[in-house]
């Protein structure tokens, strides 16, 4: 049974039970059934949350901000130069003043433990909206896009390719685990998770049915997908990696190809976005000149395929995001 989850942080699914982030995707449908009927939602009137970002963001910045906003909830935004914190304030004594004046606070950056230390002084709910090691409310945006297109998550193949190390395939691998889910990286073995977070992935799947596999061959990990998931293959702070990367991933590349390898016409293909799929962005442009490259981790006729499935999953990142400050405010 899923207990109460007013007061509670969101760091890492870890810290959630199965009931518990059923009971978040549940809440997300019915807030999106709200929306869509136009039913007014504004369910914490009056409160105040903070959103703290020292990595750029579209998706998680709007998610948040509309859900708030819908909640009768006001968000303040604040960028990295905006506020002291780590340069002339610790992150404890920041986190102990903006427990002191706001109701909740979200975080995206680089440490994990920043996270972890605002969650620790701040009195009030945090929320992780990414760190270098996890991105939780993407993965429960994901599950619910899953849940829509696909159906429930129990056994479902689903399969991370590219970067088996980044924050998206950490934190999928643990949602997999949690949900009972089939869940597979590809990746070449120097890009495989940490043997650590593996370990606990495995011991977490167990508990719940469900199947974890860390491979490079591609027949073992596509073989009958329901789902083929990728993300970047340069996380924001490792700029300087692009020549790496594109050596490493090269033959990782999401295309109609590896979606035929799955034997599975009705294949979804899921990407958390920004996506490198065609050369329109200067990043794009730069890669295109320097590497010869067209698109990077998916190419464009998959990304605006009939199996691409991201821009709900985009959509859902607000919906999942107004159940996680509506439940835990
Ligand atoms: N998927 C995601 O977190 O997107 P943003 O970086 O735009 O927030
Ligand atoms: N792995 C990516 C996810 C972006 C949503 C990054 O950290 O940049």
């Amino acid at each position: 049974m899923a207990q109460s989850l007013k007061g509670r942080s969101l760091l890492s699914l870890k810290d959630y039970s199965s009931d518990e982030i059923r009971l978040l995707l549940d809440t997300s449908r019915e807030y999106k059934r709200l929306k869509y009927a136009g039913i007014p939602h504004r369910i914490h009137e009056g409160k105040n949350i903070a959103l703290l970002f020292e990595k750029t963001s579209t998706r998680t910045r709007c998610a948040f901000t509309v859900a708030a906003n819908d909640l009768g909830v006001a968000p303040e935004y604040l960028g990295k130069d905006d506020i002291q914190l780590g340069k002339k304030e610790t992150i404890e004594d920041t986190a102990k003043v903006l427990g002191r004046m706001f109701d909740g606070i979200e975080f995206r950056g680089f440490a994990h433990e920043t996270v972890e230390q605002l969650a620790k002084y701040a009195g009030v709910p945090v929320w992780n909206g990414l760190t270098d090691k996890f991105h939780p409310t993407q993965i429960l945006a994901d599950f619910l896009t899953i849940e829509e297109h696909v159906g429930a998550l129990r056994g479902k193949k689903l399969v991370f390719v590219g970067d088996g190390r980044n924050n998206m395939a950490n934190s999928l691998m643990i949602g997999s685990a949690k949900m009972g889910l089939d869940f597979r990286i590809l990746a070449p073995r120097e890009l495989f998770p940490d043997q650590n977070l593996t370990d606990e992935a495995y011991r977490i799947a167990d508990e719940n049915h469900a199947k974890i596999t860390i491979t490079d061959n591609f027949e073992e990990a596509l073989r009958g997908a329901d789902v083929i998931y990728t993300d970047v293959w340069v996380s924001m702070g490792e700029e300087d990696k692009f020549e790496e990367r594109i050596n490493q991933l090269r033959h990782f590349q999401v295309n109609t190809n590896m979606l035929r390898l799955t034997g599975n016409p009705e294949v979804k293909f899921m990407h958390c976005l920004p996506a490198f799929h065609d050369t329109l962005t200067s990043v794009g442009a730069d890669i295109k000149q320097k590497y010869g490259l067209d698109s990077m981790e998916v190419t464009d006729d998959v990304f605006r395929s009939r199996a691409s499935i991201v821009f709900d999953q985009a959509e859902n990142r607000m919906h999942t995001i107004k159940a996680v400050i509506a439940l835990t405010l």
